[in-house]
């Protein structure tokens, strides 16, 4: 076969760049588009062998019926999560890579620097002193020793994000739907981890069953003044409950890297634009609310990284049997495949 040919959707300055350097021997073709991949952009993707994505691109079933049909092997995620796509439906269609783990590192340390900048009211001070503004007035935070952070999730990201957590001298409390044994973790129930908490950190996948998991409800049995966290996905939490929560004083502080409806919206500049979503515009007003737009995974070292295994996983799916970074419906859990495969899936 000749070089290996991949459509690159959704493609930034950063990814091109660090993409190029993983790929400096020109060993694939990679055709680098800055459309998201959607039904009516798969066309773009005729001819090529490999489709490259990220975490906004559409790749529902009749995506993956066009994607097919053209003759696509391969889809690749250049990202941990898959919620974007129906796995289910790609099944004995199109085979599906990710990459597993990139830089838990730069996740948990970004959850952290919205944590401290938001209780610290860095945010606020910085803007203030940029314009020798050196008044104290209304920057009162509070320490985060021997407070109690609740972990949901506790994977690679969740892990790290609790070393740090421990660093500061918090206490944790976690919850897990599949807690891990013999961690010295203090597992508890959600209901448990709402109250007993006073910072809030996600760092688990997005299923069907934990959608909207922050809502009104869970919202009413938190501890009055909590910090929410979300590095994980946006519609972990309901954002109307979130924004009613925060006018009612129940919720002290709010870190998004996520927003559900982020894929109209982030990762673009809309500087001159009229935003139309009313609550994110709401919440982003809100001076104990920070949104970063999805940033929490951009480090040299994670970018590096996904480039690598991302053409490490397109080279054994083509050149091998195995294909290790494969993920199919069929290995028990939706949200967290667990390759029971040896080989590729189907
Ligand atoms: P991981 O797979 O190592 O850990 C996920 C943990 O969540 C596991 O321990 C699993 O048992 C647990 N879990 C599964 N379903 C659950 C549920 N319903 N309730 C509670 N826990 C549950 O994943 P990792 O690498 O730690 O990533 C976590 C999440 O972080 C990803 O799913 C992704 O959504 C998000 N992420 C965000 C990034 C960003 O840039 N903001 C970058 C990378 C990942």
């Amino acid at each position: 076969m000749g070089k290996i040919k991949v459509a690159f959707f959704d493609a930034k300055e950063y990814d091109r760049q660090s993409f190029m350097n993983s790929n400096k021997d020109e060993e694939f073709e990679i055709l680098y588009l800055e459309t998201r991949l959607s039904e009516d952009t798969c066309k773009l993707a005729d001819g090529y062998d490999v489709v490259c994505v990220f975490v906004n691109d559409d790749v529902n079933s009749v995506v993956i019926d066009k994607l097919a049909a053209m003759g696509v092997k391969l889809i690749a995620l250049r990202c941990a999560g898959y919620n974007n796509v129906d796995i289910e439906y790609a099944y004995g269609k199109i085979h599906i890579v990710r990459v597993p783990a990139y830089s838990p590192y730069a996740v948990a340390e970004h959850a952290m620097a919205l944590l401290l900048t938001s209780i610290r009211r860095i945010h606020k001070a910085y803007i203030r002193t940029k314009d020798f503004n050196f008044s104290l007035n209304g920057l009162t935070g509070f320490d985060l020793h021997g407070k109690t952070v609740g972990v949901v999730g506790t994977g690679k990201i969740g892990r790290i994000f609790i070393d740090i957590c421990r660093g500061f001298g918090m206490r944790v409390i976690a919850y897990d739907k599949f807690p891990a044994k013999d961690s010295g973790i203090e597992y508890v129930t959600l209901d448990e981890l709402w109250e007993r908490s006073d910072i809030i950190s996600f760092h688990c996948p997005l299923t069907d069953e934990n959608r909207h998991m922050v809502n009104a409800e869970s919202i009413a049995k938190m501890k009055k003044g909590v910090a929410l966290i979300n590095t994980s996905r946006g519609a972990l939490i309901d954002s109307e409950a979130l924004l009613e929560g925060i006018k009612q004083r129940q919720i002290g502080a709010a870190c998004l890297d996520v927003y559900e409806e982020e894929s109209n919206v982030f990762f673009h500049d809309y500087s001159n634009h009229i935003v139309n979503d009313d609550v994110l515009a709401r919440l982003i007003s809100m001076p104990n609310v920070i949104v970063t737009s999805h940033q929490a995974f951009l480090t040299n070292e994670a970018l590096a990284n996904i480039a690598d295994t991302t053409l490490d996983n397109v080279r054994e799916f083509f050149e091998r049997d195995t294909c290790t970074n494969e993920v199919c419906y069929k290995c028990g859990k939706l949200a967290q495949c667990e390759q029971k495969h040896e080989k590729k899936c189907f």
